[in-house]
């Protein structure tokens, strides 16, 4: 049996094999924490979906019990969700008016990179699925933006929309990053959705934060009643910021984003945002990590994924995060790191080892 989190090291199952559940995210339901991440095959081939959403369950966080595959990729070649697609970043919501639990994730149709920018939906009765593939789309086509000002609630002309495909957005240059144009590009097809994250709010109202806009924007959007679809009220938050790795909690009434900079599997920088309503106005506070240079400047070298509500314990968040492997997708490590609290902002420092009395310590 386990009695801590060793960082960075193997994590073994019930089997005795590393867990493979990258990309993570956390539901507690009735008792026990649900894990679903992304399964991940050996070596480069392992970038890409080859089995689906993994999902492991634990009553104490420190061992998991592997519960198999939650949502499989599709065999059928005409299906979004074909085996060789990608798969990132699932997230599962129980919804207590459906009684259902709804996965979201991030989906790019096999062979064509990170183009599609699709957001995928699945629905299970049971918490370990199977879950049931609904749709993949782009959210919100045909809505603007809250707080879009009138003069960009129009859509581009001709000209301008060839001036954008012609332009190279894959991660800049960034001074040049059409920040006023791109929702306008998308608003009739929908808007690119790529790293993601949910959040439940107290008063049962979901909420689904996307990298969009070539990455260069987030997106903060609400969900349907039954949080299968956008319902049509959506902010953008700090345009040509390029945030990604969304990951949400609320504390004293306020609610924080811990997010990463954009440059792919490499860890860079987390920056932390505050918000006293959900749709803003977010301000961005700075780096959320505290200790030597080199460690806060990647993260502890490694990316966030999800923050966690330890269950029964007051102000006792963890922030889970991914050293990825890209050469050998499946041998990622997993970084969870104890939120700590400094002159009423949540900041993250680094422990090799720790346990969960580290939140006792600080109450
Ligand atoms: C990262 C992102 C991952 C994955 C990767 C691909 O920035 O957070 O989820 O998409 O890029 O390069």
């Amino acid at each position: 049996m386990k009695n801590c989190f060793q960082n960075g090291e193997i994590w073994p199952d019930d089997h005795g094999v590393h867990i493979n559940a990258h990309g993570g995210g956390m539901l507690w339901h009735e008792g026990a924490y649900y894990w679903f991440g992304e399964h991940k095959v050996a070596g480069e081939a392992g970038n890409v979906a080859k089995v689906g959403v993994q999902v492991y369950s634990s009553r104490d966080l420190y061992n998991w019990k592997d519960e198999g595959i939650a949502l499989a990729v599709s065999d059928d070649p005409q299906s979004p969700m074909v085996c060789g697609c990608i798969l990132e970043r699932p997230k599962v919501l129980f919804n207590a008016r459906t009684r259902k639990f709804v996965m979201w994730f991030h989906l790019e149709p096999k062979d064509n990179g990170y183009a599609g920018s699709l957001s995928g939906v699945a629905v299970a009765d049971k918490v370990c699925g199977p879950y049931q593939f609904l749709r993949a789309f782009r959210p919100n086509a045909g809505v603007w933006p809250m707080n879009a000002p009138g003069a960009e609630r129009n859509v581009l002309d001709e000209t301008e929309l060839a001036r954008l495909a012609a332009m190279d957005l894959n991660g800049g240059p960034r001074p040049f990053y059409p920040k006023h144009r791109l929702f306008r590009r998308d608003f009739a097809g929908g808007q690119m959705a790529r790293d993601m994250a949910l959040f439940l709010d107290d008063d049962g109202t979901a909420y689904h934060i996307y990298a969009s806009e070539g990455n260069g924007t987030l997106h903060l959007s609400q969900l349907t009643e039954d949080f299968l679809a956008p319902a049509g009220k959506y902010i953008r938050i700090f345009p040509g910021r390029f945030h990604e790795a969304p990951t949400i909690m609320k504390w004293g009434g306020k609610y924080y984003l811990i997010t990463s900079d954009c440059t792919g599997w490499a860890p860079n920088t987390a920056r932390i945002s505050a918000a006293e309503n959900i749709f803003g106005p977010w301000e961005e506070l700075g780096n959320p990590c505290l200790g030597p240079g080199d460690q806060v400047a990647n993260t502890f070298n490694s990316q966030g994924t999800f923050i966690l509500p330890v269950n029964g314990k007051k102000d006792a968040f963890i922030f889970m995060a991914d050293r990825w492997n890209e050469r050998d997708a499946i041998d990622g490590r997993y970084v969870w790191l104890p939120v700590e609290f400094h002159h009423g902002v949540p900041m993250i420092s680094w422990h090799g080892q720790w346990d969960l009395s580290v939140f006792d310590k600080q109450a």
